[in-house]
């Protein structure tokens, strides 16, 4: 991208962007609409969402689109999110392979129906040799069933207690192999992390923006960036600056 178009690029650009994509129920209740009309919305921008990523370099994105919880809402609103999703694969897979986009999901597969497993399994699979972005579509998934799963599988694979660390949790998620999210955004206002990447995100920055998840657009992502470049991040630690001038450090 040329400096004349976006004098605001930000230096530090993060590797891994997670993204809550909330507030589709109200933005269709604004406009006198059914909330199913809100989350087709929320589908419209998920392609300048990921084409803007690309863009701007990041190489991970995960998106937040149907949570463990989700299933306790209407019958008809959840049938209606498991339609959306499938025709976002049959209107979205071209493209998106087309442009480099490898796509994995995060999540249960097996409260699907089959014939949207099969959808997912296949796009995943089609995608699987490219790798300009990697988008993670976290779909039936809670941090908390995730990591049950974990340990169930760890128990069954016959691992130790003593053989239980950090690293080894890490590769027993769905997320396995990608990094932690350097930056998760939640649209909508709300200020809560609604049981998304609980493990993964333990020093995540956070952004929160008013915005409704279908007007989230490319200058709303490079607002939350500019925003994390100026964070810093100290994973427990002290600032360079402080050590200096703490005349009682050793
Ligand atoms: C987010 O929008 C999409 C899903 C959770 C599937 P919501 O449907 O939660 O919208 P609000 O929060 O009710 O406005
Ligand atoms: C979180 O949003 C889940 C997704 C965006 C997919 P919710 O709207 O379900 O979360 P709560 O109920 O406000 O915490
Ligand atoms: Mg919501």
């Amino acid at each position: 991208m040329d400096q004349t178009s976006s004098p605001s690029l930000p230096d530090k650009i993060p590797t891994h962007v997670a993204i809550i994509m909330d507030g589709n129920g109200r933005w269709a209740l604004a406009r006198g609409l059914p909330r199913l009309a809100g989350h087709r919305a929320g589908t419209e921008n998920l392609h300048r969402i990921v084409e803007a990523c690309i863009e701007y370099g990041i190489q991970y994105l995960t998106l937040y689109a149907f949570s463990t919880e989700n299933w306790g809402r209407p019958e008809e609103e959840v049938r209606g999110l498991m339609g959306i999703l499938e025709n976002v694969i049959d209107r979205e897979l071209r493209q998106l392979y087309d442009e480099g986009v490898q796509i994995r999901h995060i999540g249960r597969l097996d409260r699907l129906k089959p014939a949207l497993r099969k959808k997912v399994l296949h796009a995943v699979d089609y995608t699987r040799s490219n790798d300009r972005l990697v988008l993670n579509v976290a779909f039936d998934y809670g941090g908390r069933d995730e990591i049950v799963y974990a340990i169930q599988r760890m128990i069954q694979d016959g691992v130790k207690a003593e053989e239980v660390t950090d690293q080894l949790i890490s590769q027993y998620l769905f997320t396995a192999g990608v990094p932690d999210p350097d930056l998760i955004i939640r649209t909508s206002g709300e200020l809560r992390g609604s049981n998304f990447l609980i493990w993964q995100g333990a020093y995540s920055e956070w952004y929160f923006t008013p915005t409704y998840w279908p007007d989230f657009d490319k200058e709303e992502l490079g607002k939350a960036l500019i925003e994390f470049s100026r964070r810093e991040r100290r994973y427990g630690g002290v600032t360079t600056t402080d050590r200096g001038s703490n005349p009682h450090a050793s």
